[in-house]
């Protein structure tokens, strides 16, 4: 299976920090963050990958290319494990890129991927969100997928004063944690929710999904919705996924989620002293 990163958007909700770098670079810890998008896609078995970009987003291709003279500087400084941290990155996977020309939504950055992907089913990885789990979210998905040959898109349970941030679903559970989706909402009031499940940025997508996207008219800020489009299908299953998503394009989600990962590392004691200066 192929993936689709999209990472075309503007990031408006992360200004000034995103106007001229993307911000799926933006580091959470000591990494970028689409490069732990990179390594969902593979860690579910996908080497095949096409990241969508557009102006100003240069900084992810060359985050992936090689760089010949680091790679030589790092060598004759004798930085072995810095060698490899840099080398590693190249050899994740196959990447190409498409330039969505203007920034119409998701959708249309995934209609962009139509020509790559041809007819077969593909997973859709949001470029500025990570998940956390025992198994990959997209891997999880790709499992449902191959059992009931559909669609299949990740869910989690939000807060209800979190809810209208996001696409909501209505549907009835079929097994542990999988629901076949009868209706999305997209950004309901809490009190109008059809449940507390919302759509969390990781598909696997079938290959028809292309024509309903040309179907699907400009909907919320003008844009092509890719939730507009998921409504056409003839059957979407959701998987309330193992794990978490964090939300890199928020900038207080961004912070925590730094602020996480770098607990979890090997200097975690010394942030953990630090912040206790900030806490009474
Ligand atoms: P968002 O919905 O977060 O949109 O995109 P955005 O425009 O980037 O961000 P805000 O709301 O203005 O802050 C989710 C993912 O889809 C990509 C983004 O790059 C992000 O990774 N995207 C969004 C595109 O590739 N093209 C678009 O036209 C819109």
């Amino acid at each position: 299976m192929k993936a689709v990163i999209p990472a075309a958007g503007f990031g408006t909700r992360f200004l000034p920090a995103t106007k001229s770098q993307p911000k799926e670079m933006l580091p959470v810890f000591d990494k970028p963050t689409i490069q732990y998008v990179v390594e969902e896609a593979v860690a579910s078995g996908i080497d095949d990958i096409l990241i969508v970009t557009g102006r100003g987003k240069r900084s992810i291709e060359d985050h992936f290319d090689r760089s010949m003279e680091l790679e030589a500087t790092l060598k004759n400084a004798d930085k072995c494990d810095r060698l490899k941290i840099v080398q590693d990155i190249t050899g994740l996977a196959d990447i190409c890129y498409v330039r969505q020309r203007e920034q119409n939504g998701l959708g249309d950055a995934i209609a962009c991927a139509e020509k790559h992907i041809g007819s077969e089913p593909f997973a859709v990885l949001l470029g500025d969100s990570i998940t956390k789990g025992p198994t990959p979210c997209t891997k999880q998905l790709i499992d449902v997928y191959n059992k009931y040959q559909k669609s299949a898109i990740s869910l989690e349970a939000v807060p209800q004063d979190k809810i209208e941030r996001y696409g909501i679903i209505k549907g009835s559970s079929v097994e542990n944690n999988i629901y076949k989706i009868d209706k999305l909402v997209e950004k309901p009031p809490a009190d109008k929710a059809p449940s507390n499940l919302a759509i969390m940025g990781r598909y696997v997508l079938t290959p028809d999904i292309f024509d309903k996207i040309r179907e699907t008219e400009a909907g919320v800020g003008g844009e092509i919705q890719l939730t507009d489009a998921l409504q056409k299908l003839d059957a979407i299953y959701g998987v309330a996924f193992e794990g978490k998503t964090y939300d890199i394009g928020n900038r207080l989600e961004w912070l925590k989620t730094s602020i996480e990962f770098a607990m979890a590392s090997e200097d975690g004691d010394e942030l953990r002293q630090y912040l206790k200066t900030f806490i009474d």
